[in-house]
């Protein structure tokens, strides 16, 4: 989960590479560095913090201007995010420098044998172990990429290498395992990234690399093979967004400019996928709908916004296409025993398609027979490649840590996967799913007209910014809005924020409320009656025992009125759609509170956008 850049061409290497980190510093922010090859020398520079941090160094004492470079950004895994953990690491000869992310999780014992043989490591991280490994590799003769296919071949674990070395001055070599890596392809210069807003500035031509691969870049050209050296299968692709998507558009925050654009991302997500024949197609579904006629029982695995997005899947898939559904964390997956079948398919729900412990959970379904779909933000990312279907979103790039826009349209995508499985399976007829996929498209309206009543939204949260604690509750698909709620308080405004089944609050959580504690409560819409009148039930229960009510309900719903401290009407919709506008004020409500007290919105402490380690 650290931001990987490297370039080769005619340009000068450290503006493209600092231009590249500043649009990756979503991925680890704790320091960054950067390494130039000039006149046949190596020169790194690299500073704990953000990359504000770096560029002033790089100002003060500016290296020397040469058009081959790398640089990094870091989300700390081993050892404090301080200089000297920080990437680059250079070998003992100061010619070869390495940036890496991932874990090497044998490196103890690599450390040690280097140790044993002589080298001097500096840092506690376990990539400056592959700094060494190459420097011995080079002695062996056969040039910087066959050193590192022989180093990679002895590394454990997840990681993205790219290295150069002053002995080939044209040369940066990348590797990859478990961990993004992509190529952009540019008119005599090319790119390396770990995603492609790093270069979409100068080039929308990438190459997908595999796993297991080693990348050889030069300004006339790309070599891929795999760690053996034999000459590897590529798959280039067009990125279908451009720069502005990955700049902020005028807002303070990428946040605020994502959860703006929802009503669009909504709207992508569901363009082109019902037929003239008034069906549902699905891109890339690449399973059969005889195989989805099999299907007995769906799992989805997912983490964090992307598991509540699985949540609420379940009931639609329940309700639509009669199929049982189980949710399960990705990281907790493969450590029980999931009961799994080649008639099972297993769902994976993932922005950015490189959440390593949702593609250890793939892998262990896939283990075990199972078929696999994923739901992704992200083309060229690694759960696509290892599902047998997939559903792509279409938000476009996300960038704030906090998840959004690709939240909504993961919901868009699972509605749409359970619309489909009622179609394949003749569990509703086709008029029926038909008349759900219209209310669908209605929806971005719907979210806008959200987005346009935020103000006493903001005003509130901005009230709330002094309290230590606030509550969510909801029930039915409201539930995973109200974790969903909590989860963006947490980490945006670091404050204490749980959300609960409104209907397990007399099993305990009740003891919390105390006079004016904000509890945020999600209302169904009124036509599900008995639901409705429970969850009525609920806030009168809490208000009595002293908290702040803050209701969101369908408008016009007087019921709830004369228990809400504070109303916050959205659009009437159908129950299973209802997350899509009652998560938004959700969204604004955290944005807005965590603004006020003082913190960096797009990134959190102790975050990254991309978990790319178990
Ligand atoms: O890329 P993914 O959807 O797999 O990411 C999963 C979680 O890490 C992510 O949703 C995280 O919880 C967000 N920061 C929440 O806003």
């Amino acid at each position: 989960m650290c931001g990987i850049v490297g370039y080769v061409g005619g340009r000068p290497a450290l503006d493209v590479v600092v231009g590249g980190l500043a649009r990756l510093e979503y991925r680890g922010y704790d320091s960054a560095g950067v390494a130039v090859l000039a006149d046949g020398k190596l020169a790194t520079a690299k500073r704990a913090g953000k990359l504000a941090n770096l560029r002033a160094a790089l100002e003060e004492e500016p290296p020397p201007a040469g058009t081959l470079g790398m640089g990094h950004t870091r989300w700390a895994t081993h050892g404090p995010p301080n200089d000297r953990n920080a990437h680059p690491h250079v070998d003992c000869t100061g010619s070869v420098a390495v940036i890496h992310n991932g874990i090497i999780e044998n490196f103890a014992e690599l450390r040690a044998e280097l140790e044993e043989g002589g080298h001097g490591l500096e840092s506690d991280t376990d990539t400056e172990a592959v700094a060494h490994l190459l420097e011995d590799e080079l002695k062996s003769g056969g040039g910087l990429a066959d050193a590192m296919r022989r180093v990679c071949r002895r590394l454990e674990g997840a990681f993205t290498l790219v290295a150069v070395h002053s002995g080939d001055p044209d040369l940066v070599v990348g590797a990859r395992r478990n961990s993004p890596l992509v190529v952009g392809v540019g008119d005599g210069e090319n790119f390396l990234a770990s995603d492609v807003a790093a270069f979409i500035a100068h080039t929308r031509d990438a190459i997908e690399l595999g796993q297991d691969q080693v990348v050889e870049l030069r300004a006339a050209g790309v070599t891929v093979t795999d760690f053996e050296g034999r000459p590897a299968e590529v798959k280039e692709y067009h990125v279908d967004w451009d720069v502005s998507a990955a700049e902020k558009g005028g807002y303070d925050y990428f946040m605020l400019k994502e959860i703006a654009e929802q009503p669009r991302a909504v709207a992508d997500t569901l363009l082109g996928r019902i037929g003239s024949d008034g069906r549902l197609h699905l891109d890339e579904m690449r399973i059969s709908d005889r195989e989805l006629r099999e299907v007995d029982k769906i799992i989805i695995v997912a983490c964090g916004t992307s598991y509540h997005a699985g949540l609420i899947a379940k009931y639609a898939i329940e309700h639509w296409a009669g199929l049982p559904c189980e949710v399960e964390l990705a990281s907790e997956f493969r450590y029980r025993d999931p009961i799994l079948s080649p008639s099972t398919l297993v769902i994976a729900i993932s922005q950015s398609g490189e959440t390593m412990d949702a593609l250890m959970a793939v892998r262990h379904a896939r283990e075990q027979k199972a078929k696999l779909l994923g739901i992704c933000n992200v083309n060229g990312s690694t759960l696509p490649r290892e599902c047998d279907g997939v559903l792509y979103t279409h938000a476009g790039p996300e960038i704030a840590v906090a998840s959004t826009k690709a939240f909504l349209t993961q919901l868009v995508a699972v509605y749409l996967i359970a619309l489909y499985l009622a179609q394949v399976r003749g569990t509703k007829w086709g008029d029926e799913v038909f008349a759900m996929v219209q209310l669908l498209e209605r929806m971005p309206e719907k979210v806008d007209k959200v987005l346009e009543t935020m103000e006493p939204v903001r005003e509130l949260a901005r009230s709330l910014a002094g309290e230590h604690c606030v509550l969510f509750l909801g029930r039915h698909v409201g539930f995973p809005v109200a974790l969903e709620g909590a989860l963006k308080l947490k980490e945006l405004a670091y404050m204490h924020a749980e959300g609960f089944a409104a209907g397990e609050l007399k099993h305990g959580p009740i003891a919390l409320i105390e006079e004016n504690l904000p509890v945020v409560v999600v209302v169904p819409p009124r036509a599900r009656d008995v639901l409705h009148d429970k969850i009525v039930s609920n806030i009168q229960e809490i208000r009595a025992r002293g908290a702040r009510t803050i209701v969101i309900a369908e408008e016009g719903d007087e019921s709830v009125e004369p228990y809400a401290d504070t109303l916050i009407s959205v659009p009437p919709v159908p129950t299973l759609l209802q997350p899509l506008v009652t998560t938004v004020p959700l969204q604004v409500f955290a944005c807005e509170l965590a603004t006020a007290k003082g913190h960096d919105v797009d990134q959190p402490r102790n975050l990254a956008k991309s978990v790319t380690v178990e």
